[in-house]
């Protein structure tokens, strides 16, 4: 279909810069439309000089489903507003939210189909998102492995992530998903397994599965599948969280990087 708007590619195969929409306020179904295309094709879409309130947030992340709120995550939620969560990093830090690869709570057993992320202050450089598409890593891999990885499942659990980190009495969910999931608007298959929840692959000898899980990270993280993005105030990311990972970079500190996340509703990977 013809996008009603500009689209300027930061890879051959995944990440788009899109100009001429205003995602600040309403927008008709005919974009809405487009814009649900552009995730598809381009797995994560970027917007620059939007100034987004918490409503409008809302709004654009609905266009792609409904919302998501996680059971680890309730505990960071914005008050009156349980769908949004604060992402903020300073010189007070000790740590930022999603530094190692992964997709957003695949410890859930619906994970989110996508997440919007907002940043309104961001440092001068540095505090680049990099996603990294997993139909690419799929198709990368050889017969041989595609046949290995066939059918089998493997554990996430949000304690290998948040254990350390959630408030007393946060609900920490586990479930164990395919290791390669078929995406269900396209049907491609892409590899579901990350080093920031996975714990084991189901059902093999537990040296066997990490050597696999092993080799598995380090190859879905080759910068051949990637794309990086550059944050400046106002920007909003969204990527399809069924299809890419992302590492949030933490090279900026002392400086400041704050905003805000809608996660959208997903299904059960199959
Ligand atoms: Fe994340």
């Amino acid at each position: 279909m013809d996008l009603p708007f500009d689209v300027e590619l930061l890879t051959p195969h995944m990440g788009a810069i899109i100009t001429g929409v205003d995602i600040t306020g309403p927008v008709s179904e005919e974009m809405a439309t487009a814009l649900r295309q552009a995730l598809a094709d381009y797995l994560v879409i970027f917007f620059r000089d939007q100034v987004l309130s918490h409503e409008a947030h809302r709004d654009f992340a609905r266009i792609f489903g409904p919302l998501h709120i996680g059971k680890a995550a309730a505990a960071w939620a914005m008050k009156d507003y349980p769908e949004i969560v604060a992402i903020h990093a300073d010189a007070d830090s000790k740590y930022v939210a999603g530094e190692a690869w992964h997709s957003d709570m695949s410890c859930d057993p619906e994970p989110p189909l996508g997440s919007a992320l907002y940043l309104h202050t961001v440092p001068p450089t540095g505090g680049d998102t990099a996603f990294s598409n997993m139909f690419a890593a799929y198709d990368a891999l050889s017969d041989k492995m595609k046949a290995y990885l066939e059918g089998l499942t493997a554990t996430h659990d949000a304690r290998r992530n948040f254990g350390d980190i959630a408030p007393p009495g946060s609900e920490l969910p586990k479930s164990s998903h395919p290791v390669v999931r078929t995406h269900p608007v396209s049907g491609r298959k892409a590899i579901f397994v990350n080093d920031d929840f996975t714990t084991k692959i189901d059902n093999l000898p537990r040296e066997e599965g990490d050597a696999i899980l092993a080799y598995l990270y380090q190859h879905v993280q080759q910068p051949q599948f990637q794309c990086r993005f550059r944050w400046k105030p106002h920007s909003v990311a969204l990527w399809d969280n069924r299809s890419v990972q992302h590492s949030a970079i933490w090279d900026y500190f002392p400086q400041t990087r704050s905003g805000f996340r809608v996660q959208i509703a997903g299904d059960k990977p199959f």
